[in-house]
């Protein structure tokens, strides 16, 4: 039995030994194909069903309804914090609202200001982010074209017990630290975005579930920050991060075959 240690650092976390086992085992010869996941045509049929098995497991651990995209993205949820706010504002005179609970959330609010006001509805600032503030404590603005929270945060180990119903403003949810740690109402959110590895894969792969309306709201981005192409294009395109998608494939594996999230 190889010596293990459990990383409980924020970061990269520990990943199940059987998942890392199998990654071996298929490291140089992937199910006979002759080659190493890593040395695969990211369009070849191989590759294919490699993330589409990704896309189907985690649909069905998390019960994603058919009206979201499932997308695989690379630059971490950092970049989500800017790639959001891209994909729903389009004029700057728009306001989000921001639900401020540490280190996080205020990177969020930092990169969202860069393009629109934010609105800090409430905030656990006071008390050294130790609560989550009550819904009924917070101080919306009129018409928001978002409303943002961190569903978990990191560092100060406060989480979200129920997620706030928003209506019709769209929920936007930062899920990088309890994503599959327990059962989340998909249907609740907009947007839901984690990076992949601290529960769900290495490092590399980022995760953003979105609901189909919001497509398309901005046509004028970079396509690599545009959701509405990512769908288009299944994750691809450009190169996705081949082997952290196939490694979180094999994380969901585990995570069904130990009875889900
Ligand atoms: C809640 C939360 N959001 C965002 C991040 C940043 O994620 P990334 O390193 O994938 O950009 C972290 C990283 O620890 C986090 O815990």
């Amino acid at each position: 039995m190889a010596h293990r240690v459990h990383n409980f650092s924020a970061g990269p976390a520990a990943l199940p030994l059987s998942v890392l086992e199998k990654a071996r085992e298929e490291m140089t010869d992937y199910r006979g194909s002759g080659m190493s996941v890593m040395e695969m045509s990211h369009r070849s049929d191989l590759y294919m069903e490699i993330i589409g098995n990704a896309e189907s497991l985690l649909r069905s651990l998390m019960n994603i309804p058919e009206n979201y995209k499932v997308l695989f993205l690379q630059g971490g949820a950092s970049l989500q914090f800017h790639a959001i706010p891209r994909n729903l504002i389009t004029d700057p005179n728009q306001t989000i609202d921001l639900i401020h609970t540490g280190v996080w959330s205020k990177k969020a609010l930092q990169n969202a200001e860069l393009l629109c006001t934010v609105n800090v509805a409430a905030s656990s600032e006071d008390r050294g982010f130790c609560y989550i503030p009550e819904q009924g404590d917070w101080r919306l603005s009129r018409n928001p074209a978002y409303i943002h929270i961190t569903t978990n945060n990191t560092i100060y180990g406060t989480e979200y017990a129920v997620i706030p119903e928003t209506g019709e403003v769209p929920l936007v949810a930062d899920a990088s630290s309890n994503i599959l740690s327990k059962p989340m109402d998909v249907s609740k959110f907009g947007i839901l975005y984690a990076g992949a590895q601290k529960n769900l894969g290495p490092s590399g792969v980022t995760l953003v579930i979105v609901r189909e309306d919001l497509l398309g709201r901005n046509s004028d981005l970079p396509p690599m920050l545009d959701y509405r192409l990512q769908a288009e294009k299944g994750s691809m395109f450009n190169t996705p991060p081949t082997y952290g998608i196939y490694l979180l494939g094999l994380v969901l594996e585990w995570v069904r075959d130990h009875g889900g999230v």
